[in-house]
């Protein structure tokens, strides 16, 4: 059991209006809250020891340097990754993706095939085509079902020998979506090709376990974790990281620079060049810290019965549908109410202090395959609570009378 009233104290923000309401905040999967226990690593960073790291002999250096490779430790912990020097930092999920694809640029050849998901977000379909259209590399998508699931039988048939690799949501952003990823994982691996998993949506909900799902790659951000916004992870295995050439070339992530010849850093500083996020990347660490307290488990089943709760209230409204049906899906409600703009209703939740996302939610295919703009989204946290819901709900019915 949550103990709610001490989380959501934990929230500053949570306690604040907007438009003249108690703000109900339910817009998580696009970025999550930051506890007060988080905002204080931030300030203690800021305020006591602002350095740069590994160049500096000063104390202060000495000083961000540790607490830097803590939180890589802590991050390696999380998702239990055999190494440290397997965890890059990185700006989020974004960055962590591009990195590889533009290591795979000198690792396919033409006619080498990869494969996508219909239920990806823009920040994992196109690193890919730009990567096909480098190489001559061919892509290839899973196709998707009414329900929002990913039609396993087609993927199966679109493996061959050709298949270097394939990149999947571990959940869906747009529709909550829990894919298959062990599956997905396994069948790359019968036909030899790597596999690497979104999981900037997976992340708030669960805890991923590298080793025991033999992913390849695993990325993920900070900020959906209720850490800091321009901070992410990239997992990769060891030999993955090594056969991948460097990303950015610059400080930190050379052995010896001369104007004849450069020798790079091993892992993990070869593909960390410049000055890092060096707050963000210890408050992903206290963010993690944070989460892990309150336990991935009891996370997960609360929200659970939001998403159930949100979904039979909601679904009680006339001419209001939702989108993502899946089985297995997490605490994601995507909807529409029939002949009404999503835009629209977000507007009108907002004047309510409703925060929803509206729109494509960067998954335009999605929105193609159900022939619509786009949905409203409300994407709930475990520290939301189900008088929140109530107030989405009637909220939702007083913009279908003001638009109808
Ligand atoms: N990818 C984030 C979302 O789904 C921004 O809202």
């Amino acid at each position: 059991m949550l103990d709610l009233k001490k989380i959501r104290a934990d929230f500053p923000i949570l306690s604040r209006e907007v438009n003249g309401k108690p703000l109900v905040y339910f817009d998580n999967a696009a970025t999550s809250q930051t506890p007060q226990q988080v905002i204080d690593v931030i300030v203690d960073y800021y305020s006591n020891y602002n350095a740069n790291i590994h160049r500096g002999v000063h104390t202060l250096s000495q000083e961000a340097t540790d607490k830097y490779e803590a939180a890589r430790h802590t991050i390696q912990k999380h998702f239990n990754a055999a190494h440290a020097h397997e965890i890059i930092y990185t700006s989020g999920t974004t960055h962590s993706i591009n990195l590889v694809a533009s290591g795979f640029s000198s690792l396919l050849q033409k006619g080498d095939e990869i494969i996508v998901s219909a239920l990806e977000h823009h920040s994992n379909i196109v690193p890919w085509q730009m990567l096909c259209e480098k190489t001559g590399a061919i892509l290839k998508v899973i196709p998707m079902n009414q329900d929002g699931e990913l039609v396993m039988a087609e993927y199966d048939k679109l493996l061959n020998e050709n298949t270097k690799l394939v990149f999947v949501n571990h959940i869906s952003n747009a529709l909550g979506t829990i894919n298959p990823i062990e599956e997905i994982i396994e069948k790359a691996h019968q036909v030899g090709a790597a596999v690497l998993i979104d999981g900037a949506q997976a992340c708030p909900h669960v805890k991923p376990d590298v080793q025991a799902l033999d992913v390849d790659f695993y990325v993920a951000s900070a900020h959906k974790i209720c850490g800091p916004t321009g901070v992410g992870m990239l997992y990769g295995k060891e030999e993955w990281l090594n056969k991948l050439p460097p990303y950015q070339g610059g400080g930190e992530m050379i052995a010896e620079v001369s104007f004849t010849k450069t020798t790079y850093a091993g892992l993990p500083h070869k593909f960390e060049a410049g000055t890092p996020n060096i707050c963000g990347g210890i408050a992903f660490g206290a963010a993690l810290d944070y989460m892990n307290a309150i336990g991935f488990d009891a996370i997960a089943k609360y929200e659970q019965e939001l998403l159930e709760y949100a979904t039979k209230a909601l679904l009680e409204i006339e001419g209001l549908k939702i989108y993502g049906t899946a089985k297995n899906k997490t605490s994601v409600v995507s909807f529409n109410l029939e002949g009404i703009h999503p835009y629209d209703v977000g507007t009108i939740l907002d004047k309510l202090g409703i925060a929803v996302r509206t729109g494509h939610h960067c998954a335009q295919p999605i929105m193609d395959y159900f022939k619509i703009p786009g949905t409203v989204r409300a994407s709930f946290a475990f520290y939301n609570t189900k008088e929140e819901i109530d107030t989405l709900v009637s909220g939702v019915k007083k913009a279908k009378m003001m638009l109808s």
